[in-house]
């Protein structure tokens, strides 16, 4: 969308994975404040996204969406205010439906004007926009409503189309919004997370500075995986221009967490400015090749192990857009250190299983 944001994928923090509906206020400033002193904002994670269930089920006398008294006494205003004295964004939920997913509160249907008005002037900073409820009407005539309505509120609003893959919305999502989902819901197991990965991988061509596929949140730290498997999932997302937004809970973040998503080599894998997303090259077995371009002639390359026994693995030149004859120095953006190697024609790698290996290759001139 052309609303001068996204340049790179967005990175920062969503309440759902890990709370569901069990928010509140003192979550959310605690969560930015979390945010600021593990170094976490520093690195890019700017946007502190509340989702489902932050409004009373009624609108008020005038129409407008109320922020539950019980759970956000103060508001919603006071809550990015405090947000944006941190350096961060503040993100928010709807739905392009009579109600949410949560049925706990009410979708923006036939209230995009208003809605959009009222998150400008709390000083909203990025809109996730969900599917629910919709009274069956597709959502190419309710989706573009709600752009219209953001780009008329006079605030930059980043916008999050949250229609699960249904009607493919990597085909139409450029011109409506910022991301898009590829895919429904992920979940916290290894066959969940990869089968996002593979969904979303499909619709690579249509990713690009501007509007990114969305293969769902990341379930980083929230104890359903191992850690190798974990750092699969983070590396995946990197690679595939994925938004980085976390979904655990960073006021009571790990060492082994931390790790991972505060690898700053595969984060700027991420945020490259070239913007061009990975694809898989070569599918062997239960092992894949994932590789995309990076500025200055760099290419990231991510060797997957999906199976249960160690394996080695081979990514050639030809397969990834590098002339076989170059020599290449290698970056293992997770052991942090430049093979001394220099390959010419292909890398190998033994890769443990639910596993990967994620490096930079830069060819020499
Ligand atoms: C469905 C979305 O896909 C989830 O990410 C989350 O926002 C829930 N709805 C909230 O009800």
């Amino acid at each position: 969308l052309a609303n001068g944001l996204a340049s790179t994928p967005p990175m920062g923090w969503n309440s759902w994975n890990h709370f569901n509906c069990m928010i509140d206020e003192k979550i959310i400033k605690e969560t930015a404040d979390a945010l600021v002193s593990t170094g976490l904002a520093s690195m890019g994670y700017k946007y502190v996204n509340i989702d489902d269930c932050w409004a009373e089920i009624s609108r008020d006398e005038k129409g407008a969406l109320v922020p539950k008294n019980s759970t956000f006494p103060s508001g919603i205003k006071a809550l990015a205010d405090y947000v944006h004295t941190k350096g961060l964004k503040l993100g928010i939920y709807s739905d392009a439906g009579f109600y949410t997913c949560s049925k706990k509160m009410p979708g923006s249907l036939g209230h995009e004007e208003q809605d959009a008005k009222t998150f400008a002037l709390w000083g909203i900073d990025y809109l996730k926009y969900d599917n629910c409820n919709n009274g069956g009407l597709r959502p190419t005539l309710r989706y573009p409503v709600m752009t219209r309505a953001l780009m008329k509120a006079g605030r930059p609003i980043f916008f999050s189309l949250c229609e699960w893959g249904d009607m493919h919305p990597a085909l139409w999502g450029y011109t409506v919004g910022n991301s898009w989902r590829t895919a429904n819901d992920i979940s916290d197991t290894w066959d969940s997370m990869v089968s996002r990965a593979d969904q979303n991988e499909v619709y690579a061509d249509f990713a690009r500075p501007g509007g990114w596929n969305d293969p769902d949140m990341l379930e980083v730290g929230n104890g359903g995986m191992t850690k190798d498997e974990y750092i699969a999932h983070f590396s995946i997302w990197a690679i595939s221009k994925a938004p980085l937004l976390i979904g655990c809970d960073v006021r009571n973040i790990t060492k082994d967490t931390m790790e991972i998503i505060a690898n700053k080599e595969v984060i700027a894998v991420n945020q490259d400015k070239l913007g061009v997303q990975a694809k898989k090259v070569r599918m062997e077995g239960d092992w894949e090749v994932w590789a995309g371009p990076l500025s200055h002639y760099r290419v990231a390359v991510l060797l997957l192990n999906r199976g249960s026994w160690p394996t080695s693995i081979t990514a050639h030149w030809d397969d990834i857009g590098i002339p076989s004859d170059t020599s290449v120095i290698a970056r293992d953006l997770w052991e942090h250190k430049s093979l001394e190697t220099r390959f010419v024609g292909n890398l190998t790698a033994t890769v443990d299983s639910h596993a990967c290996k994620m490096y930079v290759l830069k060819p020499i001139s």
